[in-house]
């Protein structure tokens, strides 16, 4: 996610802006800037990589002002360069813009503008806007804003300021957050409190299409029609610690709470609503190419790998194409039969790890097509693949993974509709279906995230297991393998995942008096055969959490607890299924004192072999 920050008022702006983004850091970032008026023109200073590269040029040349905005970048339209980070200028540099957000119709606005003869300098979406509001200028910097944000489709949080008004610094909000500080004699913007906490606790949050124009002396907000809006000033009791998490005790919780956001954005621009169409433009996989593709490989690590198995069921199911997915660490070692006719998807958030890059590599080595699905946009992993679907989930810092995971889901569920379509495997009923299913899923992932109390009593009841088993049949198999990991990778208590049929050929044997089972039973086709093993493991003592959807009550006779998830398709189920056993996790983990963010033993990106 993209950090903002602005500053109007007596004080020397170039250290507040620093400091600001500094403190935004967290968020993660490719590249930075700033843009300050130094009482003739606006300066720009912008690179790619760390804020430490901007300070280091600021020091050689150093920018004096008392108003600018800062930014740090995480790249959404055009990769990681300085020419694409923030702010951007207009033609001749006297407006400057930063934003966060994305402007969906940016490719439409940028032909009309270049008609219009302006020039872009950038491959970013932002750099429209300044040249939008350029255009719309008559002498007054709001009036312009308004009408740029008339043309402009998409979601934004912007902070502006103009040499030709210098003593106003101007910011709006759409789909993005954005807050305004309130201090003495000088005011504030911030994409999050964190940037600006040291300096003021007075925040107006800003609503969607509000416009807040501040000087030196007053902060005014408005409406789209410039009519002045009333707001109470919201007084910030967070230490900074905690405003970095958005007022969470820990980035896993907030990832997690941040699932249906992720869900929306991951699908937006993609599943359209008014139309049948699945747009993945990043996808250029023609219905010629599908004719040749005999196979596909889903190749990745850890929980990638696990929406990867997700993914072969419902691709498979959908398309109607053989898959296999794999772990990349075997996955490059085993001599895969590949060729022309062959897909392989590999599923990265990071987009750097070794492994997965390995395979990506061995794969095209082969002739095999290669499609990434990746969170980082100018990753590796992305720069590589022949094709690309960005998960949307925003940077995501807590090692165990959650909002990465679900939008993976989400990805795996648009290339399989997709593909399903272009070979004609599918009805349009279902295929309506499917994609009326999915696109309630960020609701439906909200409504059991409302319902995470009953799961935070359920997980401190079984804080000291030593033993947890997670069983399911088919997609609850998968399901189960990425919430036995959770488990262990965050609360180090062990569990393992297996497929409910497998019980009886062995590990039956394991189940003792209270042995925690969290049995899956979402899928309708296969309910009766979950309530079998339910009773199964429950005849060996163990104690029985199931999962189920809303309605299939039979369950409650069985098990000891249940958590009911929202009814929907049993193909779309796992981005429901899973919430409760990241939420299982968490508090069993904070439960146990562990390190929840950075767990034992573990990084982020797993860079090496
Ligand atoms: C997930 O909770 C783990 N942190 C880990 O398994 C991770 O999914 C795996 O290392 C793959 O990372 P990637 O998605 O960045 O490639």
């Amino acid at each position: 996610m993209c950090g903002i920050v602005g500053y109007i008022g007596n004080q020397d702006v170039t250290p507040i802006l620093i400091d600001g983004l500094k403190r935004l850091e967290y968020r993660g970032y490719d590249s930075s800037g700033i843009a300050v008026y130094d009482g003739t023109d606006i300066e720009v200073e912008k690179y790619k990589g760390r804020l430490s590269v901007l300070e280091d040029r600021i020091k050689e040349r150093p920018i004096k002002g008392s108003i600018g905005i800062g930014h740090t970048r995480w790249a959404t339209h055009g990769e990681p360069s300085d020419i694409n980070s923030h702010p951007h200028s207009s033609q001749n540099g006297d407006i400057a813009v930063v934003h966060n957000g994305i402007i969906e119709n940016f490719q439409l606005l940028k032909e009309w503008l270049m008609e219009q003869g302006y020039h872009f300098r950038s491959d970013t979406d932002t750099e429209v806007v300044a040249h939008l509001i350029d255009h719309f200028y008559q002498g007054d910097l709001v009036d312009a804003l308004i009408k740029a944000m008339e043309k402009m489709e998409g979601s934004f949080a912007l902070g502006i300021i103009s040499s030709k008004e210098p003593d106003k610094l101007v910011a709006v909000r759409k789909d993005s957050p954005l807050i305004v500080g309130v201090g003495n004699g000088e005011n504030f913007i911030a994409s999050d409190i964190p940037a600006i906490l040291n300096h003021t606790r007075a925040i107006y949050l800003l609503d969607d299409m509000e416009i807040a124009v501040l000087d030196r002396k007053e902060v005014k907000i408005l409406d789209h029609n410039k009519n002045r809006i009333h707001k109470e000033i919201f007084r910030v009791d967070w230490d900074v610690a905690s405003a970095e998490k958005g007022g969470y005790p820990h980035f896993m919780l907030k990832e997690i709470f941040e699932q249906p956001a992720a869900i929306r954005q991951t699908l937006k621009s993609r599943l359209m609503e008014k139309s049948e169409e699945i747009i993945l433009d990043q996808i250029r996989i023609t219905p010629e190419d599908l004719k040749n593709i005999n196979k596909i490989n889903i190749v990745a690590c850890g929980t990638a790998y696990h929406a990867g198995v997700v993914g072969k069921y419902i691709i498979e199911e959908l398309a109607r194409i053989p898959v296999e997915a794999d772990i990349a660490s075997e996955f490059r070692y085993r001599d895969p039969i590949l060729d022309q006719n062959s897909l392989v998807i590999v599923i990265s958030q990071s987009g750097e790890t070794a492994d997965t890059l390995a395979a990506l590599r061995e794969a095209k080595k082969r002739g095999a097509r290669v499609v990434a699905i990746t969170n980082v946009v100018g990753s590796t992993v992305s720069r590589e693949a022949d094709d690309l679907f960005y998960t949307w989930a925003g940077p995501e810092i807590a090692v165990a993974s959650t909002k990465a995971y679900t939008t993976q889901l989400i990805a795996m569920y648009l290339i399989g509709l997709k593909l399903a379509r272009i070979k004609g495997e599918i009805s349009g009923e279902r295929y309506r279906q499917m994609k009326e299913a999915v696109g309630r899923l960020s609701d439906q992932v909200q409504q059991v995230l409302n319902n995470a109390d009953v799961i935070e009593e359920l997980a401190l009841d079984n804080k000291n297991a030593e033993d947890v088993f997670f069983i399911g049949r088919s997609l609850d198999y998968a399901v189960a393998m990425e919430g036995s990991l959770k488990l262990k990778e965050i609360s180090y208590i062990h569990s393992e995942a297996y497929a409910a049929g497998e019980l009886k050929h062995g590990t039956i044997a394991l189940i003792e008096e209270g042995t925690p089972v969290i049995a899956l039973a979402t899928q309708n086709r296969l309910y009766d055969k979950l309530l079998s093993n339910i009773k199964e493991v429950k005849a060996r003592g163990a104690y029985v959490i199931a999962l189920a959807k809303e309605g299939n009550r039979e369950v409650e006779k069985t098990a000891d607890r249940v958590i009911y998830i929202p009814d929907t398709m049993d193909e779309v189920t796992p981005v429901l299924s899973v919430i409760p056993l990241q939420l299982f996790a968490y508090h069993i983990a904070v439960a146990r004192g562990c390190d929840v963010d950075k767990p034992r033993n573990l990084a982020k990106s797993v860079t090496v072999e």
